[in-house]
This record gives C-alpha cells, sequence and structure tokens, in this order.
C-alpha cells in the first residue's frame, strides 16, 4: 500500500527553547493515518496535516476502551542525522497489544515505513539537547458507531510526534516510588502485557494518591497476592543486589519493555549477571535494610533509565544509594543513549538511519 503524502501549507511555529519542551505537550506538522474496515482490511495510507479527529459520540473507543498504542524515539546525532530505536520491535508489540485486544494487525514492515517516512517529514523538528528526542506515539482505536460490546469492524491507525525533553521533570535525579499495597495494575489472564488505554487509566489513582503523598510513581505488586513485584506506571523495574541485575520476569501481567531488554542485552554484554525471576517485595525491602540493594532504576522508553533514590513500603522507607544515581545505572544509561544517538557503535543491530 502506498502512503499518500500532502504537506502543510499552515507550518506551525518551532519551539525556540529546548529546555522547556517538557514531555508530549506539542506537536508536528504531520500525522501517519490509514482506515481499516472488514471488507477493504487496511486501506487509504495518508500524512496529512496535523488535525483533529472527527468521530461519533457513539465510536467504540469511547465507550470501552478499545484501543493500544506504542511509544518510541527519534534522536539526532551531533552529524545531524537522525536515527531510530529499534522501531520493528514497537511494530511487533504493537500487532500483540492488537491479537489481545481483539484488534487488527499491521504488517510490520509497512507500519516500520509509515514511522520512517513521518519522521523524515518532520525530521526538523527532531531536538538535539541531550535527554530530548522526538517521541512517537503510534495509536490504534476502534471507530464503529454502535454501542454493542464486541470487537469492531472499523479501526483508525494514526502516527502523531512529539519533540520532547525528559519524562520526569527532574531528569535523572533519582525519584521517591511508593510500593502500592491497595490497589493493582494487573491480574493474571487481563490485559497487563498489552500497551492499552485501559491499564493506564485503571493506574491513574493510584499514581494520583501516591503523588499527594510526595512520590513521582507507583510500584505495582502482582494483582493475586500482592506479594511480586511488577512494573512502575510507565517504566519496568531492575534492582542491583549483590551486584547482580534483578528483575521481575515476563509473566504476562507487565509489558515488556523494549527498554527493559535493550538494557539486560547491554549488562550481560557487559558481563553482569542478570536474574529475570520474581522479585517479592519483602527480598527488596530485606535486601534495603541489609545494604545489599545497591541501585534500583526504572526502564522505560518515556523514562529512558530513572534511578530510584527511595522506596516507600507500608510504614518503612528504604534509601538507596543515599539517594544517588549508582554507578551501574550510570554506566547503563551512557551506553543506551550512547547507542540511540549514535556516539557509541551499535552492535547489537538496534538503529535505523532515516
Ligand atoms: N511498563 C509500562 C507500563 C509502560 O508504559 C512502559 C512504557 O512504554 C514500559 C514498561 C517500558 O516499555 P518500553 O521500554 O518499551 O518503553
Ligand atoms: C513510553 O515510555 O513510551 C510510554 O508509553 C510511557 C507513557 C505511558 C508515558
Amino acid at each position: 500500500m502506498d502512503i499518500r503524502i500532502t504537506l502543510s501549507q499552515n507550518k506551525k511555529e518551532k519551539y525556540t527553547d529546548e529546555s522547556t519542551l517538557g514531555f508530549g505537550k506539542i506537536f508536528t506538522d504531520h500525522m501517519f493515518e490509514v482506515s481499516y474496515n472488514t471488507e477493504k482490511g487496511w486501506h487509504d495510507a495518508q500524512i496529512v496535516p496535523y488535525h483533529r479527529l472527527s468521530l461519533d459520540p457513539a465510536s467504540s473507543v469511547l465507550h470501552y476502551a478499545q484501543e493500544i498504542f506504542e511509544g518510541l524515539k527519534a534522536y539526532r546525532t551531533d552529524n545531524d542525522e537522525i536515527l531510530l530505536f529499534r522501531a520493528k520491535d514497537n511494530c511487533a508489540r504493537l500487532n500483540r497489544s492488537a491479537q489481545r485486544l481483539c484488534m487488527p494487525e499491521i504488517d510490520i514492515d509497512f507500519n516500520f515505513n509509515a514511522i520512517k517516512t513521518l519522521v523524515d517529514i518532520e525530521r526538523d523538528w527532531v531536538p538535539r539537547s541531550d535527554g530530548s528526542s522526538l517521541y512517537i506515539r503510534p495509536t490504534m482505536i476502534a471507530n464503529d458507531e454502535a454501542l454493542g460490546v464486541k470487537a469492531a469492524s472499523n479501526y483508525l491507525y494514526y502516527i502523531i510526534c512529539s519533540p520532547s525533553g525528559a519524562y520526569y521533570k527532574d531528569g535523572l535525579k533519582p525519584i521517591n516510588i511508593k510500593v502500592e499495597d491497595k490497589y493493582v495494575r494487573a491480574v493474571r489472564g487481563g490485559t497487563g502485557e498489552a500497551k492499552t488505554g485501559g491499564n493506564y487509566a485503571a493506574s491513574i489513582k493510584a499514581g494520583e494518591e501516591a503523588a499527594k503523598q510526595g512520590f513521582s510513581q507507583v510500584l505495582w505488586l502482582d494483582g493475586e497476592e500482592m506479594k511480586y513485584v511488577e512494573e512502575v506506571g510507565a517504566m519496568n523495574m531492575m534492582f542491583v543486589i549483590d551486584n547482580k541485575i534483578v528483575t521481575p520476569k515476563l509473566n504476562g501481567s507487565i509489558l515488556p519493555g523494549i527498554t527493559r531488554d535493550s538494557v539486560l542485552t547491554i549488562a550481560r554484554d557487559m558481563g553482569i549477571t542478570v536474574e529475570e525471576r520474581r522479585v517479592a517485595v519483602e527480598e527488596l525491602i530485606d535486601a534495603g535494610r541489609s545494604g545489599r540493594l545497591t541501585e534500583a532504576f526504572g526502564t522505560g522508553t518515556a523514562a529512558v533509565i530513572s534511578p530510584v533514590g527511595m522506596l516507600a513500603y507500608k510504614d518503612e522507607q528504604i534509601i538507596i544509594n543515599n539517594r544517588k544515581i549508582g554507578e551501574l545505572s550510570m554506566t547503563l544509561y551512557n551506553t543506551l543513549t550512547g547507542i540511540q544517538r549514535g556516539r557509541i557503535k551499535d552492535k547489537f543491530g538496534w538503529i535505523t538511519v532515516v
């Protein structure tokens, strides 16, 4: 399927100060869109000026949240090349989310080409300062105009781009995290491993309560026993215990993060022992009390690598590495962002030049 391109005649004013970008607040001049129905399949692919959507008030996504999305980034190198990081992995994960939500899959090469073509058109929007990037948000919504609860027959898939700075306002400064002991995010057999809006809607209440108590995020426990650590709102979690990286294994209820996989691959390549297994919160607290928990950090596309300075569980607070970023977290951050920005050779085949 070809992509029809209509360029904007009315370009937006670009940001002038990259340090004020924030995360996901401004959007570029164009978007990609393609429609689906059961008769025609995917059709009418186009890149058009960024615009509002027109949806019927009965549109299925608005009622039953049949929606999935992705998040990936394009980076500007010191030589003004634009690089995409592991974009095909995002296309593959979108399809896995689509299967879970009974939505139509999109050919990975076609989707990858759509992302690349859009980013090429928007290349002037990719910021250059360290920590900034063009955040890309592919999104699929169900769009039947009917109120029955079933898999829709009509869908819209679109991609928008947002020049962004750090996800957390303090950048690499260690954050405070609350281990959530009241609400859960996902349960066995649920949608935890899909990237679907409903997971995030269900998480907002815990996040708001934690924010009022001064925490940046909550660390979810498993939905059955509230005993094992799962992940944070927008990040997978890693802990350095006895000089090994310990991280919850992919169990069907956490998101299989692409940054998670990248960090584990880099760590193994550096000769660091990695354990993907169940991690009981009590084990973490014990390791914290005895000084064996030396670093903790989250991994995510938006958040990159985000050190954790304090973990609160019930009435106890575990301070990690004196609230300073750990040596291993810093090395992994530098290696990952070095590859993403073309400063370190990409021996894993993760980069595409746009
Ligand atoms: N877990 C959740 C719930 C997320 O929303 C994200 C962000 O995408 C991640 C983990 C990290 O995934 P990735 O590294 O693919 O961005
Ligand atoms: C990402 O890291 O791409 C995400 O999707 C996180 C988002 C929920 C802000």
